[in-house]
């Protein structure tokens, strides 16, 4: 027997308490009884209707739990809306689960945020010249500082009124993050274009002194990467480039704000967030997330993909095996996603956000009715 593997399972809030139970009953009942993987699921409630009824963000516990003993955390969406339908907030005016979405990106230092762009077969992409032979490229997010870094605030004095979100970029922070492009670059099969291994900086360095150090140092890092191509665009820019020609792009590397923007703008590329998944990468830690948030618009309708929730369960089952050099959850990653490329392709089974363009006469199916497509496949 191999080791056990402990998963952290945050649910959270909205369609994060509807997708993530179906990775986890895919997983105990597709994975676990057929492969000889073992592990733990260690489930935790968390998130804004968490606060709303405790005024906590998360347990002792699952907090502890999460940080100290899981190999791995899966993570669904943070952010619910309270009875007067505005987004629940801590009394520091941040987002209640602020601690779990974004605090442990920071604190566990998960710099890498990992987004895909893939265009799977059966997917509609609003593009209309585009197909699954131009859109596969991956974005890299810079995940732990940036506007995000925790130096914010409001001040009344009383005369005006002012507001501000402190950028700090680092060297080290933005190092550490271009050498994780470059490294997956290698790894990669290059541009669907060209077949050219490429990073692709996105930035605003003609005007900002953050983002001139991100490319600075982008450059320092690409020094080592010869066999890699190296390739810069202002992030304006990179948004009519990118919709133009998304077959020019191999991977990109952005600093957090402007990844945080273009990774939906590639998600809508994919197909939607439905399908968009993600990993929050550190040097010893990670979390598994769709895109998509907590999405309460549509929350409790049976409407969410849980397609996101699969693709990153994928990716944290790839992470674990490279991790402790195991065979075994690698094997499963394929197999997974192997199982969710087969539903997409055939057509036939999608909820009603992939019932569009050639699809607009697909019944659509439930959140349920998916998962259980998948795994049949996985069955085989
Ligand atoms: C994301 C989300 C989060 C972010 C929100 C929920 C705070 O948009 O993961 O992209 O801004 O990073
Ligand atoms: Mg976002």
């Amino acid at each position: 027997m191999g080791q056990v593997y402990k998963i952290a399972v945050l649910p959270g809030d909205g369609i994060g308490r509807e997708v993530i139970p179906e990775a986890t009953r895919l997983i105990r009942e597709a994975i676990l009884p057929t492969s000889d993987l073992t592990l733990e699921i260690h489930e935790f409630e968390c998130g804004g209707e968490y606060f709303l009824r405790t005024g906590l963000e998360w347990s002792k516990e699952a907090e502890n739990f999460t940080k100290t003993k899981a190999d791995a955390i899966l993570l669904g969406g943070i952010g619910a809306r309270g009875p007067d339908g505005t987004t629940v907030r801590r009394s520091d005016g941040n987002l209640a689960g602020y601690s779990v979405v974004i605090g442990l990106r920071q604190e566990l230092e998960l710099y890498a945020n990992v987004r895909p762009v893939k265009l799977y077969e059966g997917v509609p992409t609003p593009l209309a010249e585009k197909g699954p032979k131009d859109i596969d490229m991956v974005i890299i997010r810079e995940n732990t500082e940036g506007l995000y870094y925790p130096a914010r605030g409001r001040v009344k004095e009383t005369d005006r009124e002012f507001a501000y979100d402190l950028r700090l970029i680092t060297a080290k922070g933005s190092e550490r993050v271009a050498r994780y492009a470059f490294e997956l670059a290698r790894n990669r099969m290059g541009a669907p274009v060209d077949k050219v291994k490429r990073v692709t900086c996105v930035d605003k360095s003609n005007l900002l002194a953050g983002c001139q150090l991100f490319r600075e140092s982008f450059d320092k890092i690409g020094g080592e990467y010869t066999d890699i191509a190296k390739d810069y665009a202002y992030v304006d820019a990179w948004t009519l480039l990118v919709l133009r020609k998304p077959e020019h792009y191999d991977v990109i590397v952005a600093p957090n704000a402007f990844g945080d923007i273009i990774s939906d703008l590639g998600g809508a590329l994919q197909g939607g967030l439905g399908v968009a998944p993600s990993s929050n990468i550190g040097n010893t830690h990670a979390v598994f997330e769709p895109v998509h948030g907590s999405a309460p618009d549509i929350a409790g309708t049976s409407k969410a993909n849980p397609i996101a929730s699969l693709l990153s369960t994928a990716m944290m089952f790839e992470w674990i095996g490279k991790k402790h050099n195991d065979e075994t959850p690698i094997k499963i990653a394929r197999q997974l996603r192997g199982s969710i490329e087969e539903v997409l392709r055939e057509g036939k089974i999608r909820t009603p956000d992939l019932c569009v363009g050639k699809w607009s006469r697909v019944k659509p199916s439930t959140t349920k009715q998916v998962t259980d497509a998948i795994i049949q496949k996985m069955a085989r």
